[in-house]
């Protein structure tokens, strides 16, 4: 090994350290229109970069999010991007700046890690789980009627991105503070990311749009959607492609998507990232027109088990005793007895036996630890464990992550 991981020192630094991932979306690295507001959002200290003499040929960050998990919230690391230049693959580059980052999210006090994969292949031997799933739709606009159609509740209003922040971010934030696998947006955040609309980021749509629903003076739901116009010998083919959306109650999340699936002069309506519990699926009248497709969404890694395990919160009395194997961070090996009464090392003998990677595809309750027994990823060594387990790690809501960071 002749490279060094070390953490960032300057937004230079950064841009180095970025770089490598740049490459892969055809970019030498960063502009100063990309590499300023990724810096507003990420720390300089949570990128690491992989030095071969003076120059940087590997990069991995990680935001400092505060991740909501079923019950209440916890400090957790947003992993980002992670890339290798093709002329250090396959040399052990990831495998170190991994073994610094998850070192660093542990003394940092961030008990849980987690990421969007790019490839399916790559985190699991790092102890990542996939936690959540995530629907992707495209509705033909004249097959969206609701099953049971309604009058709005509010009034929808476009609103200027600049002027959208206080009217958006109490909506997300109720939404959030009940959604395992949503985290807390700064102001930064939505400055930033989530209401800034430079060119690199519309790939060939129009201009970000924000609709807003307000009823009994205040806003209620927000929608954010870009609308990719295009018509063949007059006929419209374009869509309209939903960025974000949600409501902070059942009525006004109809509402809003009432609102997206209307949009005149559009072909469809074309959505990702939704949960698997989306009312959406439930509202249309022809749930099979949404075209709806699932693919792996979140990937969570328990940093410290017993932290991250006492950070949520159990639907019912009682507890398991599972005896974790986790090869990457040994310190969380172990047997562990985990219920409402708390988390802790216990030398009861084991119900249940696991790698890591299964307590992060339950953790937020998006798998179960029966469908982990089908497949063969847990061992339930007493009768009936996986059945209690499943009663104590279930969560009335869904894994839901709006967006890829
Ligand atoms: C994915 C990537 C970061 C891997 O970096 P790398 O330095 O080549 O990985 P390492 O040499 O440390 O490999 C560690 C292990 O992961 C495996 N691995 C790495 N990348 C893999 C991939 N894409 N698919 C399957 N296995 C992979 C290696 O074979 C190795 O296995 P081992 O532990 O059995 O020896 C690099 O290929 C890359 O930058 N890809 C494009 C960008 C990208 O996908 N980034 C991820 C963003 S979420």
């Amino acid at each position: 090994m002749d490279w060094k991981v070390r953490v960032c020192a300057s937004v230079e630094e950064v841009r180095a350290a970025v770089s490598p991932i740049w490459h892969y979306f055809g970019r030498t690295g960063p502009n100063e229109n990309q590499i300023a507001p990724l810096t507003r959002v990420l720390p300089t200290e949570r990128v690491h970069a992989v030095w071969d003499d003076d120059r940087v040929v590997g990069g991995a960050g990680a935001f400092p999010f505060t991740l909501t998990v079923p019950g209440g919230r916890v400090r957790a690391a947003g992993v980002t991007v992670v890339g290798v230049l093709p002329t250090h693959r396959r040399r052990g580059v990831l495998r170190s700046m991994m073994r610094a980052q998850l070192d660093a999210c542990r003394e940092r006090g961030e008990s849980v890690a987690y990421l969007w994969a790019t490839e399916d292949t790559i985190y699991g031997r790092f102890g990542y789980g996939v936690a959540s799933y995530s629907i992707e739709v495209d509705i033909p606009r004249e097959r969206s009627a609701y099953y049971t159609p309604a009058a709005s509740a509010g009034h929808t209003r476009l609103v200027p991105l600049g002027e959208a922040e206080p009217l958006v971010a109490p909506v997300w934030e109720r939404v959030a503070a009940v959604t395992p696998g949503m985290f807390a947006r700064s102001s930064a955040w939505w400055q930033a990311r989530a209401l800034a609309d430079p060119d690199w980021r519309r790939r060939g749509g129009g201009d970000l749009q924000c609709a807003v629903l307000e009823a009994g003076g205040r806003s209620t739901a927000y929608a954010l959607y870009r609308i990719n116009a295009g018509a063949d010998r007059g006929v419209q083919v374009g869509s309209l492609d939903v960025v974000e959306a949600m409501g902070d109650a059942p009525e006004a999340t109809r509402a809003i998507w009432r609102f997206l699936l209307d949009v005149d002069l559009t072909a469809r309506t074309r959505a990702s990232l939704l949960p698997v519990d989306h009312p959406l699926l439930l509202l249309v009248a022809e749930p099979r027109r949404l075209r709806a497709n699932v693919r792996d969404g979140l990937w969570v890694r328990l940093v410290d088990v017993g932290a991250a395990l006492s950070a949520r919160s159990y639907a019912v009395p009682g507890s398991v005793v599972i005896e974790v194997v986790d090869e990457f961070c040994p310190w969380n090996h172990g047997r562990w007895r985990v219920g409402a009464d708390g988390v802790a090392r216990t030398s009861e003998p084991p119900e249940l036996a696991c790698d890591v990677t299964a307590l992060g595809s339950v953790y937020l309750g998006g798998l179960t630890w029966a469908q982990l027994g089908k497949s063969l990823r847990v061992a339930e060594l007493r009768p009936g464990a996986l059945t209690r387990a499943d009663a104590l790690f279930r969560s009335a809501t869904a894994p839901w992550c709006p967006e890829i960071f």
